[in-house]
């Protein structure tokens, strides 16, 4: 294949290493600066200018953008997706896991574990937010932030009030997360490429600092992932749309707590600490995957009027219940599952035999018309927040650890994500 990687940091390990796993696999690979394309949008197909000429072909791209060319970046990697150009992280993923708002909301649905977490601007508003979350000592943190900076961990309720008036006031936004203390300064970077994770490592904070960021001074350890840990990475990457990802998770008592998935993870210290070729791994992945660029299926299955996407809920009275689909008549209303919600499971298109259950939500396309008396005039809340026990959370016995194996030192991480 012909591969494009898209870095302003042509010289990082990251960049020379997946270079030099494609070169070493027969591709053709080049080292393009995000910043040097132009994107003209008046012709008859989209097209995009490299340093002022015309983009030869390419079989697929590989973005790494940095935090502070997200906007032009994803510019770039969005006009690739128009012209059908493979790439494993989707510009709608790679703004959407940069900002951690956007990343925890579009988290949120999905049942993945997370530290709670509280936005609020009203002055009014903070210390009950705080107290929500479990109270002080609780961790401040920029939307925006990386590599651990704009992360702070306030000792108190009133120090904290005084940090996030402070950054407000800047017109700095803040997320409000409960401190999860039980993981004792460390966290798990599961590396997730496709469906798999293809390695992992904890990072252990130096000293009284309580975040492990290697450019923090970390120090990083191979692991061996907890199945359930692995799960979580890989569900977590997959609905950010991103097939080349970051994950980071903090320990908590009842299991893996998602903080967020980088888009550009550097590969330095997790390559290091596992001695594992994560650069080979991605290449291959994208290699396979090249056939099949990302599609807006919505954007795409919405041109015929009358017809689009919907998603149809079997409700406990529905007359669905207990009908296979073949027998549910939705067929014959010109109406096509494409999944199944069952359960925590999803059914990729379901076939005939599948037996509805009270509680299954279907995706399907089909005619608008049709399927609108099928959906519910709002979409019911599934559960309520849980509430918080009577004790101060910080109190519950300490979490036991994973197991590990190895250890090796202190590495100054590259460009990618933190
Ligand atoms: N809620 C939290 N509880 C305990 N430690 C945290 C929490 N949030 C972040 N940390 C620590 O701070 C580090 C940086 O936080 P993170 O949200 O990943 O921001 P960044 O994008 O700057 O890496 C994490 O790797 C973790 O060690
Ligand atoms: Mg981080």
């Amino acid at each position: 294949m012909k591969l494009a990687i898209l870095s302003r940091a042509p010289r990082s390990y990251s960049t020379q290493r997946l270079r030099t796993a494609a070169a070493d696999r027969g591709h053709t690979v080049k080292v393009l600066n995000t910043l040097r394309f132009g994107i003209d949008l008046a012709g008859d197909e989209p097209d995009l200018q490299f340093r002022g000429k015309p983009l030869s072909t390419y079989d697929a791209i590989l973005p790494r953008i940095g935090n502070s060319v997200t906007y032009f970046g994803t510019a770039v990697v969005r006009q690739f997706e128009q012209m059908d150009v493979y790439t494993p992280n989707t510009s709608w993923g790679i703004a959407n896991s940069r900002d951690k708002l956007r990343a925890t909301q579009i988290l949120s649905r999905h049942q993945i574990g997370m530290p709670a977490t509280t936005f609020v601007r009203d002055r009014a508003d903070v210390i009950p937010a705080i107290e929500r979350v479990g109270g002080a000592p609780v961790v401040i943190k920029l939307l925006e932030g990386t590599q651990g900076i704009g992360v702070i961990l306030a000792p108190e309720l009133k120090v904290a009030e005084a940090i996030i008036e402070t950054l407000q006031s800047t017109r700095q936004n803040v997320l409000i997360q409960r401190f999860v203390k039980e993981s004792k300064g460390r966290d798990i970077r599961a590396l997730v490429v496709g469906d798999r994770v293809v390695a992992a490592m904890r990072r252990v904070a130096q000293g009284d600092e309580f975040r492990s960021n290697v450019h923090r001074g970390g120090s990083v350890e191979a692991v061996t992932l907890d199945p359930e840990f692995e799960k979580v990475a890989v569900r977590a990457a997959q609905i950010m749309g991103l097939r080349v990802a970051g994950v980071d998770m903090l320990e908590g008592n009842d299991g893996p707590l998602v903080m967020e998935v980088n888009s550009s993870p550097g590969l330095e210290g997790i390559e290091r600490a596992t001695n594992l070729d994560v650069a080979g791994a991605i290449i291959d992945y994208i290699d396979n995957q090249v056939a099949f660029p990302e599609i807006d299926v919505r954007q795409r299955l919405t041109v015929s009027t009358g017809y689009g996407v919907a998603e149809i809920q079997v409700g406990e009275a529905s007359d669905l219940v207990g009908k296979s689909l073949g027998d549910s008549g939705l067929r014959e209303r010109d109406i096509t599952a494409l999944t199944l919600h069952q359960g925590t499971q999803v059914i990729p298109n379901p076939h005939a035999g599948h037996v509805l259950e009270a509680g299954d939500r279907l995706l399907c396309f089909g005619k608008l018309e049709e399927m609108r008396s099928m959906i519910p005039t709002r979409r019911k809340r599934r559960t309520k927040l849980k509430k918080l026990p009577e004790q101060p959370i910080h109190d519950v016995a300490d979490a036991p650890a994973h197991p590990s194996q190895g250890s090796t030192p202190v590495y100054g991480g590259d460009a990618g994500g933190s």
